[in-house]
């Protein structure tokens, strides 16, 4: 039996979720994967139904299972809560919790859609990137942190705020290694990205990163300043085979990413451990909560992050290709939810599109 816990949270979360599974059931069926799911609440929703948005229960849940689906969290109505209680601080917590270290963002246009993308089609073609975030240290973890107080030299009390951006050689090693390992599958490229002309943490980034290096000498270590990063991606993204970055900027890298590929709503993510904890498994988009139960919210990042679930946590290659095919195939037969969708296409709903896909599968 492989226990798969699905974490319902906010917006579109249950859409997105449901369609998964209906993907997932379906390759149940013909690969005989003996899948066996457990819900449990996180986020906004955890909230509302115990007063916090990670319950221990649902963390339990997650250390009791063999992977987790994660569906977003997250709705401007709790912008007020503190910050203690908002959905965002129970993802930070389940990728704390489950030592969720590695966060593997691939970055890759389906053909069919490169009409979607901002960039022009000779720019984008054959683009192929993994983004390989670090997940649990960083700006997003360092202490101390806070909103203080402090005296100007002119006598007056004003505000500052504060976090520190702090990685030790352990976890800059554990992630280079992650990164070498992917490439060495890959294209056997690493880019490491940060900030090392301005910032002491890059610097060490940068030395540990070459130690491990030494190890792989078949993959070439190249390195780029992040705002370089930023331009380079929109420029000539297929220079890229793996980005190994650090958390703050691994976030704002991939969600320009994920636009040049046309939409939000098609890519995946899968958060690795050290094996010791279940690995989890989420679209890189938020939860959307403005088209959040219309039944037009596109699903295929959430199908394609269930279709890495079988192939990272129980290497289920063939399964997770058949996901993938039917998910191309669905593409090219020009069925589009609306944020893909052109004047020419097949505009079909959430429930229509996820159809569609089961049917491919067999
Ligand atoms: C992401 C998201 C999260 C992050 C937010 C919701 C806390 O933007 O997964 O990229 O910053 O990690
Ligand atoms: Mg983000």
């Amino acid at each position: 039996m492989k226990n798969i816990a699905i974490l319902l949270g906010d917006g579109v979360s249950t859409e997105i979720l449901s369609s998964a599974v209906s993907v997932l059931d379906k390759v149940n069926e013909v690969y005989k994967l003996n899948l066996n799911y457990t819900y449990a609440p996180i986020g906004g929703r955890a909230y509302e139904e115990t007063g916090t948005p990670l319950p221990d229960k649902t963390v339990d849940i997650c250390l009791k299972s063999d992977a987790v689906l994660l569906g977003s969290v997250g709705d401007w109505k709790y912008d007020k809560l503190p910050p203690e209680l908002r959905p965002e601080k129970a993802l930070l917590g389940i990728r704390k919790k489950l030592n969720l270290f590695a966060n593997l963002r691939p970055v890759k246009v389906f053909e069919e859609l490169a009409f979607a993308s901002p960039l022009k089609p000779e720019i984008l073609k054959n683009t192929d990137i993994m983004i390989i975030r670090e997940l649990t240290g960083d700006v997003y973890f360092g202490e101390p942190k806070g909103i203080t107080t402090k005296k100007t030299y002119d006598n007056r009390t004003i505000r500052v705020g504060y976090n520190n951006m702090i990685y030790d050689e352990d976890e800059i090693g554990r992630i280079a290694l992650s990164a070498f390992e992917c490439a060495q599958k890959r294209n056997k490229k690493v880019c490491c990205v940060d900030k090392a002309n301005v910032l002491d943490v890059s610097r060490l980034f940068r030395e540990v990163t070459k130690e491990v290096s030494k190890d792989f000498k078949d993959v070439e270590l190249s390195f780029m300043y992040v705002d370089n990063c930023a331009m380079q991606l929109v420029l000539n993204p297929r220079q890229f085979d793996v980005i190994l970055t650090g958390n703050i900027f691994g976030d704002i890298l991939s969600d320009e990413a994920s636009a040049i590929c046309g939409s939000l709503g098609m890519l995946p993510s899968a958060s690795l451990s050290d094996g010791k904890t279940p690995y989890m498994y989420e679209p890189i988009h938020g939860s959307a909560p403005d088209i959040a139960g219309k039944n037009t919210v596109n699903p295929i990042a959430t199908i394609l992050s269930a279709a890495m679930m079988l192939k990272y946590s129980f290497g289920e290659f063939g399964a997770h290709d058949s996901i993938y095919n039917a998910v191309k195939s669905v593409l090219k037969e020009g069925y589009r939810t609306t944020d893909i969708c052109r004047e020419n296409d097949r505009l079909v709903s959430t429930d229509k599109i996820t159809d569609l896909i089961v049917n491919k599968i067999n």
